[in-house]
């Protein structure tokens, strides 16, 4: 985390007070949970481009709660927020209003609101990572992570994390509870260690030859095999070869996304939905995955070529919306298995 990020963070109370960045009548006001690093630059090649600049105020996470404290004289017109669940959560507290935007029409309705609340930004896949030296399998399924022949071999991190969190769900909706409960059991007997870390130590883990398959969000394979976080995470990275599952009866592999949503008491709601239009054309889409190794949603839009390198990626039919509403079921189950202990 960066030190920004950090200080910013830690200013719940400023979205209480008055707030004094916006003025200019050529403005539009973001709210948003995602790093300042990866947005900023798209949010300045937009002002540079269209000349309605920008107020971003970066949170860790709250952006609901700060919205809906601040009522009908909140500043904020768009939202950006780093996952499903914090989408969900902002839209079921009835902050968001109908983005009527042509342009996201351009996604697949899995990857929008149903109730046109919000839109998918970029998106990530939960892939499964394997040793390169020691799994040969080209094809894996998320329901295989529980068969016998990986016993003691498995890595993840906490099954109480969002991202494993979303998968459960996933498996849910395709299974039902009996399943899933069956499905969590089979993979806390193939642990090789506590669910502990982030995605990178299970390729971390894998190379030290403590398991040999886990779990990871596609894009920190990206972030590890650019160097961009140092050599020996590249050595991790490199350790790896990634499989893009699928579930058993699905079509393809599991994402979760970043996205936006128009505030219901924005100020700037025609600025807004011309950010959101923007954010979504093939060109700030590619500069907006690529910041973060993620895909682009808009259809045709390339993502980085370390990820396109791990192949084409087919999306599993379940709509997030599903997933969304299935994370407290799914969380439930992971303590009722006793998963992380
Ligand atoms: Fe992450």
């Amino acid at each position: 985390m960066s030190l920004t990020r950090r200080s910013l963070a830690v200013l719940p109370l400023a979205g209480l007070l008055p707030t004094h960045r916006v003025a200019a009548s050529q403005a539009v006001n973001v709210y948003t949970t995602r790093e300042p690093g990866l947005l900023q630059p798209v949010l300045q090649r937009f002002t540079a481009e269209t000349g309605v600049a920008v107020n971003t105020v970066f949170l860790r996470q709250g952006v609901a709660e700060r919205v809906e404290a601040e009522g009908a004289v909140s500043p904020a017109d768009l939202v950006i927020l780093a996952d499903i669940g914090e989408l969900a959560d902002f839209t079921r507290r009835g902050l968001a209003q109908p983005m009527a935007q042509p342009a996201t029409g351009v996604l697949p309705a899995g990857l929008r609101d149903a109730g046109d609340r919000w839109v998918a930004l970029t998106m990530r896949a939960r892939a499964i990572l394997v040793s390169r030296e020691r799994v040969r399998d080209q094809a894996l399924t998320y329901e295989g992570l529980a068969d016998p022949r990986w016993r003691g071999k498995l890595c993840i991190r906490s099954g109480q994390h969002p991202y494993n969190v979303a998968l459960i769900a996933a498996h849910l909706e395709h299974h039902g509870e009996a399943k899933a409960v069956e499905w969590l059991t089979g993979m806390k007997s193939n642990l090789a260690r506590k669910p502990a870390g982030g995605d990178r130590e299970v390729a971390r883990d894998i190379m030290g030859g403590l398991g040999d398959i886990g779990l990871s969000n596609t894009y920190y394979v990206g972030l590890m095999l650019s160097g961009r976080g140092g050599e020996q995470q590249q050595a991790w990275g490199q350790a790896v070869r990634v499989v893009l599952p699928s579930f058993t009866d699905g079509a393809g592999a599991h994402v979760n996304v970043s996205g936006a949503a128009i505030a219901r008491h924005a100020p700037n709601a025609a600025r807004a939905r011309q950010l959101l239009a923007w954010l979504l054309q093939p060109e700030a889409q590619r500069q907006l995955a690529e910041a973060n190794f993620e895909y682009p949603v808009r259809p045709g839009v390339e993502p980085h070529p370390l990820i396109a390198a791990l192949g084409p990626l087919r999306l599993d039919q379940i709509a997030l919306q599903k997933i969304a509403e299935r994370r407290a079921e799914a969380s439930l189950l992971v303590d009722r298995v006793a998963l992380d202990r």
